[in-house]
């Protein structure tokens, strides 16, 4: 240390105590369970590793990225893919992420005008409440019924009332697995005045989507992912709406949102159009056999699900959470989290040998 320069009496702890905003300071970063050696059944990933041939054909676009430059800005390849398989209506405007999540933080900060209000169904996807906590805006929630309904009279009292800037449904909603009413949804998209944004992470496996219909509705965007679709670790998220809004969302993008090794390898997967539609069946498959033997466990009510996961309550969650994890499955237990959602486990559609050994233990435990 410089002569005459006195270390500072003040600790990290008080410096951050001073500053850090206090509605950060209350919450607590979000924790990815740690996972190894074990069967992995929480963050609905699909569970199907490439084929070998994919491999290579993935190792060689890899090998081609000129790492020392930055990537394309605007990601053009991922996006050309992306509407390849999309078959989006004329005029719609795509814009990509670093995950969905990305894409949530640009959309919520985009509508954080000073005192606006961003509306939500609960127990929902939990990222909507903590963006809202992070761009300073004012979160609603409106529960929905027992059986995880959309509350459509209270959601539309609660536009009426709030005028939010920004509603957040995800369709099918997680963690609940169901579709909401395409009615309820429309008439949400009538009501709202401000943007409505349609979640899809889980469109693969549900039997609805708004995609098509985003020209149709002037403040509709629809948000997806292909994490669920085999590419998790890539990180790639996109949103489709009219691009008036698309052009503002593009304000608060970082320039090189999206790094070079995602933008080679996406497109030469999205490619596989064929796989991704055989694996996304097996899964539905197997979702359907995860079903039927669930569903007549003592104890058990298995909810309806349009996704790849499946939404349980069971006599006593944490016990079964604790045997899952003791025979090393690990799964996600949604207890405490919500009213709606006591002794609520969700767990994801694995392989075949992945579901065979929840079952096994599962149908053995009392
Ligand atoms: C409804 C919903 N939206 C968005 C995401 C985030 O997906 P991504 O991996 O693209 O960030 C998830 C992830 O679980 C989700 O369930």
């Amino acid at each position: 240390m410089p002569a005459g320069v006195a270390p500072s009496a003040r600790s990290a702890a008080a410096f951050v105590d001073a500053n850090v905003r206090p509605e950060l300071r209350a919450l607590t970063a979000y924790v990815v369970a740690r996972a190894e050696g074990m069967i992995k059944l929480d963050a609905m990933e699909n569970p199907f590793a490439l084929p070998e041939h994919l491999r290579s054909r993935v190792a060689a676009a890899a090998a081609r990225v000129a790492v020392n430059r930055y990537p394309d800005g605007e990601a053009e390849g991922v996006k050309a893919a992306l509407r390849a398989t999309l078959a989006l209506p004329a005029g719609a405007g795509i814009i990509v992420g670093n995950g969905s999540d990305e894409l949530l933080q640009i959309i919520t900060s985009t509508l954080a005008r000073p005192g606006a209000s961003m509306l939500a169904a609960e127990p929902s996807f939990v990222m909507y409440r903590m963006n809202a906590i992070y761009a300073g805006m004012r979160y609603v929630g409106v529960p929905l019924t027992a059986d995880f309904g959309l509350d459509a009279a209270a959601f539309l009292r609660a536009i009426e009332a709030e005028k939010p800037a920004l509603v957040y449904l995800a369709y099918p909603n997680n963690p609940t697995g169901n579709l909401f009413a395409r009615e309820d949804v429309e008439r949400v998209l009538r009501a709202a005045p401000g943007l409505v944004v349609i979640d899809e992470a889980y469109y693969a496996f549900a039997d609805a989507s708004f995609i098509g219909r985003v020209m149709e509705f002037p403040n509709l965007l629809v948000l997806r992912t292909v994490s669920k679709i085999g590419m998790a670790g890539l990180r790639l998220g996109y949103a489709v709406a009219a691009p008036e809004w698309i052009a503002e969302l593009n304000k608060l993008r970082q320039p090189y949102n999206l790094n070079a090794l995602t933008q080679a390898v996406a497109p030469v997967l999205l490619a596989e159009g064929e796989l991704l539609a055989q694996q996304a069946a097996l899964i539905r498959a197997e979702r359907a056999r995860l079903a039927a033997r669930l569903s007549v466990l003592p104890g058990v009510r298995l909810y309806p699900t349009q996704t790849n996961f499946v939404l349980l309550r069971v006599p006593d969650a944490p016990r079964w959470f604790a045997s899952l994890r003791d025979a090393g499955i690990l799964v996600k237990s949604l207890h405490g989290g919500h009213p709606l959602l006591q002794h609520c486990l969700r767990i994801t559609v694995g392989t075949p040998q992945e579901n065979d050994a929840l079952l096994a233990v599962l149908e053995g435990q009392r």
